[in-house]
């Protein structure tokens, strides 16, 4: 239910990072062509700070790399299968766990039927998308016959997403919250509101891990990122405590629709 985020991170920083996660038992690792860093998370397994068979290995391919670039005369482009591939080649491993479509880019129900080929190839445990609206949803049904099995979206306290929740839910699609606690100034913002601060001192937590609670009791997978030992080891740790059904109406009244994601700004 608790994974890993890796974006922004890369090189050394990423490196120690994950030598906290292993330690505290951390299995979903959350990565993307777009972060730099498949490659940095190969090294850390070939050198045994993460061990393949222990961990659940996402990655998502680039609206860039499947549309491509002009470069002279030719279109630069890759199928959803070569970019596994190199992606593969970048982690160091023969398969990738989860692999999404990044965003809704042009062409993206054609995109997704090549990922639905490489999931029936056995190349992929689990496919899916991310930053996708009901519309979109909708679109890649008709354009596929079946809906993803992930939608990864950014979900917090000031963007509960219900909607997309209710939606999701119904057609069976699992929900994947990426910026738990909000981007920019709106981390701040919700670790300084006053009554997520009393909730969580009730039940001697953060209001990081009351976040994460208010998360995963939805049934909503979540990848929160930090560089703080204390806090990577605090944030899978908020499964021994339930939040009241009015504690988490409270969470909800939050909403102001307020996000950053690559759905407002990526179409
Ligand atoms: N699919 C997409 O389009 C998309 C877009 C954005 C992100 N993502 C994925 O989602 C992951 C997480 O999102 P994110 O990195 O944007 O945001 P996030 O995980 O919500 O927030 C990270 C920030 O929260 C702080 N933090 C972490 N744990 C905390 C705690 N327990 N209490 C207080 N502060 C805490 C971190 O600081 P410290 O390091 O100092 O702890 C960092 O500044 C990314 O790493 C990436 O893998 C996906």
């Amino acid at each position: 239910m608790i994974g890993f985020g890796t974006f922004p991170l890369r090189g050394e920083g990423l490196e120690s990072a994950l030598c906290v996660t292993a330690e505290a038992g951390y299995q979903l690792y959350d990565s993307a062509f777009l972060y730099k860093n498949e490659a940095d998370i190969g090294l850390c397994l070939s050198k045994g700070i993460l061990r393949r068979e222990n961990v659940i290995l996402t990655s998502k391919i680039q609206g860039i790399q499947y549309i491509g670039k002009r470069r002279f005369l030719y279109l630069d482009r890759l199928s959803v299968k070569s970019a596994y591939r190199k992606a593969c080649k970048k982690f160091r491993t023969d398969h990738i766990d989860v692999y999404l479509l990044h965003s809704p880019f042009k062409h993206y129900a054609k995109a997704y039927s090549e990922l639905i080929r490489l999931y029936r190839d056995g190349k992929v445990n689990a496919i899916g998308v991310s930053n996708f609206d009901v519309h979109e949803l909708q679109t890649l049904y008709q354009e596929c016959g079946e809906y993803p099995m992930i939608n990864q979206i950014e979900l917090h306290p000031f963007n509960t997403m219900k909607p997309i929740l209710s939606f999701c839910k119904e057609k069976g699609i699992q929900v994947e919250a990426y910026s738990p606690f909000g981007r920019g100034n709106l981390v701040s913002e919700i670790m300084n509101n006053v009554n997520l601060q009393t909730i969580a001192k009730e039940y001697g937590k953060t209001v990081g891990q009351v976040i994460l609670r208010w998360i995963v009791q939805q049934g909503i997978v979540t990848i929160p990122r930090s560089t703080n030992a204390e806090r990577i080891r605090q944030n899978l740790d908020v499964f021994d405590f339930e939040l009241s059904a009015s504690e988490m109406d409270y969470i909800d009244s939050l909403n102001k629709d307020k996000g950053y994601g690559a759905h407002f700004q990526n179409k």
